[in-house]
């Protein structure tokens, strides 16, 4: 499975490189954040306030189906990810500016 092997996350501050990570195999976003020093705040890390919302800008990550409370498909049209609960499937570029 192409799942099966680690891939490298780069988070972003809208231009601004804050850090690099390796993903582990379901490893949440918010998880690998913090091994690349940058701190994305949570509250339920269960998928349902949207505290932890980010912007994909580059990669995939694993949706759920159906779509966790803190997430609707117009977020996710913009690029939007739950950190919390959401795991990369392929190298990633992550913006911790939220889409608005
Ligand atoms: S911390 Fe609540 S949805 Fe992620």
């Amino acid at each position: 499975m192409s799942r099966r092997r680690m891939v490298i996350i780069r988070f972003y501050r809208g231009r601004l490189l804050l850090g690099t990570a390796e993903a582990e195999v379901d490893e949440p976003l918010v998880d690998v954040a913090e091994k690349a020093g940058v701190e994305i705040p949570t509250n339920c890390t269960s998928g349902n306030c949207g505290t932890c919302l980010v912007r994909l800008v580059e990669g995939r990550v694993d949706y759920p189906d159906p779509l966790p409370p803190g997430l609707d498909e117009f977020l996710v049209e913009d690029g939007g990810v739950l950190a919390c609960c959401m795991e990369p499937i392929g190298a990633c570029d992550i913006d911790v500016i939220p889409p608005l």
